[in-house]
């Protein structure tokens, strides 16, 4: 994982990286580090923690802090997070100076030959081995840093997004990626380089996203060449201009952006289905299927491969896949799909979904698909993120930037855009009326107004934080369409109270979980009035007997799990296939709730990144 930013220009670079480490937080944040050229020395400081553990040791040295540098936050792949392990790295001469998102797989050899040749490391990382190479090659070929970035990283294997810049030539960065993000901001004689686009909005909305195994040459009065790393030929930037604004990747008077991006729910699934879902016309508009209709027709199957959230957003799709559309769908973990030998038909089609679009085993699937011939379809919530550019085509969810590493918003918005395309594909297939469709479109454009509802239950769900937060254990249940949902709940519980938390079949429960439940344990059970009432209420039945804590999501004006449930929280009515848009918001608030009073940090929980991009 890991945020790189690079800033080459007429601006102090200090204010720009550090601010930008701020914004790439997301992807990182064991350690952090600057390198600065201030016309006379390269200042580089690292430390391990946070940016802002940086920043209060850096604020106090920086004067004048010049007008290139490159930082980054560190999400620890090779070595412990510590300050040595954390990058900026230093090549060996002390000129070189490296960032890099990534992973060298072959670094032992390369670190070997290079202690042959004298060369000598001061930290585990990878990442130094790579700099001492490129320095190597300089030296021995006698070529500029461009030219041996080039050399130095056709002799590497495995993924890297770089920028690297030599303290006596203190006039450009080079950039390099494979594999790991990196977009540059073109500005007025000025260019900064990026993860993504967040840490330039506000300079630039003008970007280039370098493809994989492509470099770059960044100098600030020139103009950019970009070319291909394996056999130099030069490519022709395409800038394009960014819809982003400061505003939305600020926290906006809420605490946590986690708090601020559950309740934008209202606001980003009316983003997705905007001038997709014509309701009045009765349609379903998305060039990315209505340009490959066929393909889905005549689909042999949905294979949906995901990470995280994004899979069990997958898993609710399967449900309603299946149900509308009456196409047989797999829902598989990204990460095992890729290492065993899957049967792949080229009549499959395949939906990758990732919020970031840069998850590096969903990437994996995804080549493996394509490599077998099926057709890729992505749904990425970040514009121009790798996942959208590799696969066939695709649908953004247009959730607006999500921040806090816990996913949100981009669980409801995946939803939300799938949900779309089954219903338009029911449709083409005669699976519905007219009339059945149109009235799931209507009660699809009520939902925004019916998650408004849902967030009112924030204050109970506050209360009965308050009750479970010193709880070791955690159960979640719910069927059918909410048994993903029951999974998310206790995925979202774990990831930022760190309390250990189980998603269940409700009715699996008797098949080993019973055995846990004692008057300790708080049981989550989601009993919607819509789909297996009955059966849920009986596993509430078989809880209570045993003393569990019941805390009951329950459809508003609920009479049966109120007398058996020691709590309730109610959501609004909807069509049983649209309930997990509505049943995961007091799951979010509740989890959210009892990590701000266990006091965690619920935008960036220990050992997490939002954006994995190691396999
Ligand atoms: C990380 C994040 C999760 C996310 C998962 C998949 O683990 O912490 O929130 O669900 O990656 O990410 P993606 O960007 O592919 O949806």
């Amino acid at each position: 994982m890991c945020g790189i930013v690079g800033y080459i220009g007429h601006r102090e670079a200090y204010p720009v990286i550090i601010q930008g480490l701020e914004r790439l937080e997301y992807r990182g944040y064991d350690s952090a580090g600057i390198a600065l050229y201030d016309g006379d020395n390269l200042k580089v400081s690292k430390t391990k923690g946070k940016v802002e553990d940086l920043k209060s040791r850096v604020d106090k040295e920086i004067t004048s802090s010049g007008s290139i540098g490159i930082g980054h936050t560190r999400w620890a792949t090779h070595g412990v997070p510590n300050d040595i392990n954390s990058h900026p790295h230093v090549s060996n001469s002390g000129n070189l100076v490296i960032i890099h998102n990534g992973i060298i797989e072959n670094y032992d050899p390369l670190r070997q030959e290079l202690i042959n040749r004298g060369y000598t490391f001061s930290s585990d990382t990878d990442t130094e081995v790579l700099v001492n190479l490129i320095e190597d090659v300089k030296k021995n070929e006698d070529v500029r840093l461009g030219k041996a970035v080039q050399i130095a990283l056709n002799q590497t294997i495995g993924a890297y997004a770089i920028a690297v810049f030599d303290k006596t030539k203190p006039n450009e960065i080079v950039v390099a990626r494979l594999g790991s993000p990196l977009a540059i901001g073109v500005g007025d004689d000025e260019f900064f380089i990026a993860s993504d686009a967040t840490p330039f909005i506000e300079y630039t909305n003008n970007a280039i996203y370098l493809e994989d195994g492509e470099m770059a040459v960044v100098r600030s009065h020139k103009k950019l060449k970009i070319r291909k790393i394996k056999d130099d030929s030069l490519v022709d930037p395409y800038i394009q201009e960014l819809q982003l604004n400061l505003e939305q990747i600020e926290k906006g008077g809420y605490d946590h952006f986690m708090i601020k991006e559950i309740y934008e729910q209202p606001d980003a699934i009316t983003d997705t289905f905007r001038g997709r879902m014509l309701v009045d016309q009765g349609i379903v508009r998305m060039a990315g299927i209505d340009d490959n209709i066929e393909k889905f027709l005549n689909a042999r199957r949905i294979i949906i491969v995901a990470c995280g959230t994004s899979w069990h957003a997958g898993l609710v799709a399967e449900y309603i896949f299946e149900e509308f559309a009456r196409i047989p769908v797999e829902v598989e973990y990204a990460s095992e799909f890729r290492y065993r030998n899957p049967v792949i038909y080229k009549d499959d089609v395949v939906i990758a979904i990732s919020q970031s679009g840069e998850t590096a085993d969903t990437m994996a699937a995804i080549k493996l698909a394509k490599k077998q011939g099926a057709f890729v379809f992505g749904v990425c919530n970040v514009v121009g993120s790798s996942i959208s550019r590799e696969t066939h085509a695709g649908a953004y969810t247009h959730a607006g930037p999500e921040i806090g590493v816990a996913s949100t918003k981009a669980f409801t918005t995946q939803i939300t855009i799938l949900t779309l395309i089954a219903l338009k594909l029911a449709k083409h297939k005669g699976e519905l009326s007219n009339s059945e469709f149109r009235a799931y479109l209507q009660e699809l454009e009520r939902i925004p107004a019916k998650v408004t509802e849902a967030l009112k239950c924030n204050e109970q769900a506050e209360h009965v934080a308050a009750q479970y937060k010193d709880a070791h254990n955690a159960l979640y249940l719910g069927r059918g369409y909410n048994f993903p949902v029951a999974l998310e709940g206790a995925l979202k519980l774990k990831e930022i109270s760190y309390i250990h938390a189980e998603g269940y079949p409700a009715a699996e429960m008797k098949h080993g979980p019973i055995a846990l439940i004692d008057e300790q344990m708080p049981v989550v059970v989601i009993a919607m009035r819509k789909g297996h009432y009955e059966k849920v209420v009986s596993n509430i039945e078989e809880i209570k007997a045993r003393s569990g804590k019941i805390i009951g999501i329950v459809t508003q004006g609920d009479k049966e799990v109120k007398k058996l449930a020691d709590h309730v929280i109610e959501i609004p009515e909807t069509l049983e296939p649209f309930t997990p848009l509505l049943a995961t918001i007091p799951l979010q608030l509740l989890s959210y709730h009892i990590a701000v009073m266990l006091g965690k940090n619920v935008d960036q929980p220990r050992n997490l990144a939002k954006s994995v991009t190691v396999e």
